[in-house]
């Protein structure tokens, strides 16, 4: 690997950022790019058929464009879907993000845990693959919610959306049952921890929420390796595939992680 390498970090959208700002972190020296497929968004409401034939394609374009050494898919509903499409079309290593089911169940005290990601996410076999090798005993409760990611992104472009709207897509995700309450929930779509502290504010009650981006950035370390020069200071470009020029309060919420909105799309 290269003494500052090119990683380039993808989304359907503005969740990947919570993804990019931990490998940023852990390695500041990188020449970091980020990629928003937001002319396909929201991935949850594709079919697999739809989100294969995008995203396939789409990374050959990526990769020729910008020659990374490696590729971070920051986004659970690409990951679970056409992770496997990626690796075996290109040679470029990808590190994906798949819903944190083992590390939840494990630290579980109740044995009951939720998983909330987009409604493709909760539904692929790949999921529930995760469920029956790494459940571990615990009562896994799959929430997929419809419009999290959306609010989200308002969030993030200063339009914040109303406590009920927000409470209402994560209640399904507190049960009490059986004398088993829910006492952790993985945020598995990389949009959610921009929520947290709403997230937090409106659990009926306390609950660990587990955001798997620590986790990626450290899988990214062991790839490339610790930091090894010195960062350039300069922003890390931003490139939207709808070639939409982000208005201001997103270029500003950009900005705060490390981004800069390019015109090239
Ligand atoms: N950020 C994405 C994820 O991690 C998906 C949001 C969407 O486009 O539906 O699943």
């Amino acid at each position: 690997m290269t003494p500052a390498p090119r990683i380039l970090v993808f989304d359907s959208g503005l969740g990947g950022l919570t993804v990019f700002r931990e490998i940023a972190a852990a390695r500041p020296d990188a020449q970091l790019l980020y990629v928003a497929d937001d002319a396909f968004f929201p991935y949850g409401d594709h079919s697999e058929t739809a989100l294969v034939a995008r995203v396939v394609p789409l990374m050959g374009e990526l990769i020729a464009a910008h020659c990374p050494d490696f590729v971070v898919i920051a986004c659970n509903t690409a990951s679970v879907q056409a992770l496997a499409a990626l690796r075996a079309q290109y040679t470029v290593p990808f590190v994906g993000t798949v819903p944190a089911i083992k590390p939840a169940c494990a630290q579980s005290a109740s044995k009951r845990i939720a998983v909330l990601g987009t409604r493709a996410t909760v539904a692929r076999e790949y999921t529930r693959g995760l469920i029956r090798e790494f459940a571990q005993g615990c009562a896994v409760d799959l929430v997929g919610s419809a419009d999290l990611a959306r609010l989200a992104e308002q969030e993030l472009g200063g339009m914040p959306a109303a406590d009920a709207e927000i409470a209402a897509e994560i209640a399904p995700c507190f049960v009490d049952r059986d004398g088993r309450r829910t006492d952790a929930i993985v945020l598995a779509c990389t949009h959610f921890p921009l929520l947290l502290p709403r997230l937090t504010k409106l659990a009926p009650w306390p609950v660990a929420w587990i955001d798997p981006a620590p986790a990626i950035a450290r899988r990214v370390v062991d790839l490339a390796g610790p930091a090894a020069g010195v960062p350039s200071g300069r922003p890390a470009p931003f490139i939207a595939t709808s070639g939409k020029v982000p208005a201001a309060p997103l270029a500003a919420a950009l900005a705060r992680f490390g981004l800069a909105a390019t015109v090239a799309a």
